[in-house]
């Protein structure tokens, strides 16, 4: 006879830790609670409540939690689990195909939004996004700053419909693009662009990720480039001395070991000021430079 369904939400929680100890996580417990969380569509705090207060579970809940939680033994993403994922204050829809937005790269969005001259009446900054993913970072620039005319460009087929969905959803007004960002932005003119930013594919082609939820889920094309993982940094670093007005700012992400090549990539490109900005572990995750200004007035002065 199969065990009756919990009620009560912290024996859910129990029973989906229990479901996950053979997939071997560093807390069970809290992964166990996030999903069941997630599931229900409750944040852990309302959740704990729920507890302390008596509520219960229905059947069809529980059962689905259960489910969930099966899936998530075999270590795929909660996001894809719940079909979604939260970025700087919006709910973007994810799935398969798609890389899983990271909390990190807010970071990425913050520093570019810093980096953006505040708005005029006369003026409309032009914003790429480069490798867009689920439409994170051009979602999340384009609701800050709706003066902005942000693109944001996409090369997988498998992505792409998911950017469409959020970009409707999320920032109707931004531009999505189908293809490599370098035939995309070709016939881009000279300088027309106040900001480039991207949290492109840096994974040193050797280097495998050990999380399974990264290497079996998130896209292949979303995480490796080259030997030394810089091959798509550098491809901005060059679009970037053309592309970017007097002023403006490129920023990349890149992992915490990155951050001295990264520079040495922007600065041999011919943009200035390049500069490492460290997460809030004290870690290197964002190389930004600027192009030099060349006598102009630009969108960016
Ligand atoms: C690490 S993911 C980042 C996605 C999203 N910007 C985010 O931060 O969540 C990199 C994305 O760049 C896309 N990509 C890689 N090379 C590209 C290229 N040359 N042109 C356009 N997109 C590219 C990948 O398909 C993937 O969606």
């Amino acid at each position: 006879m199969s065990e009756p369904l919990p009620a009560d939400p912290r024996a859910l929680v129990r029973r989906v830790a229990e479901r996950l100890a053979p997939a071997r996580f560093d807390a069970p417990e809290r992964e166990a609670q996030a999903l069941v969380a997630a599931v229900l569509d409750r944040t852990p705090g309302e959740l704990e409540l729920d507890g302390l207060l008596g509520r219960r579970i229905p059947a069809a809940d529980a059962a689905r939690v259960l489910a969930a939680a099966a899936r998530r033994a075999r270590r795929e993403p909660l996001q894809h689990l719940v079909g979604r994922a939260p970025f700087h204050g919006h709910d973007l829809a994810v799935g398969p195909g798609v890389f899983v937005p990271r909390p990190e790269t807010e970071l990425l969005v913050e520093a570019a939004l810093a980096r953006l001259a505040p708005a005029r009446a006369d003026a409309r900054p032009r914003v790429a996004d480069l490798g867009a993913g689920s439409g994170a970072i051009a979602i999340a620039i384009a609701a800050a700053r709706p003066d902005a005319r942000v693109l944001a460009l996409e090369a997988s087929p498998r992505a792409w419909p998911w950017l469409r969905r959020n970009l409707r959803a999320h920032a109707p007004g931004a531009e999505p693009r189908f293809g490599d960002w370098r035939q995309q932005l070709e016939a881009e003119p000279d300088g027309d662009f106040a900001l480039l930013v991207s949290n492109p594919p840096y994974v040193p082609t050797r280097e495998i990720p050990a999380d399974p939820e990264v290497r079996r889920h998130d896209p292949e094309p979303a995480l490796y480039s080259g030997a030394d993982g810089l091959d798509e940094i550098r491809r901005i670093a060059g679009a970037a001395r053309r592309l970017l007005a007097p002023g403006g700012h490129v920023l990349v992400e890149h992992t915490e070991r990155q951050g001295a090549a990264t520079r040495a990539v922007l600065e041999s490109a011919g943009l200035v000021d390049a500069a490492t900005l460290a997460d809030l572990t004290g870690r290197d995750r964002i190389t930004l430079a600027r192009a030099g200004a060349v006598g102009r007035r630009g969108p960016c002065d």
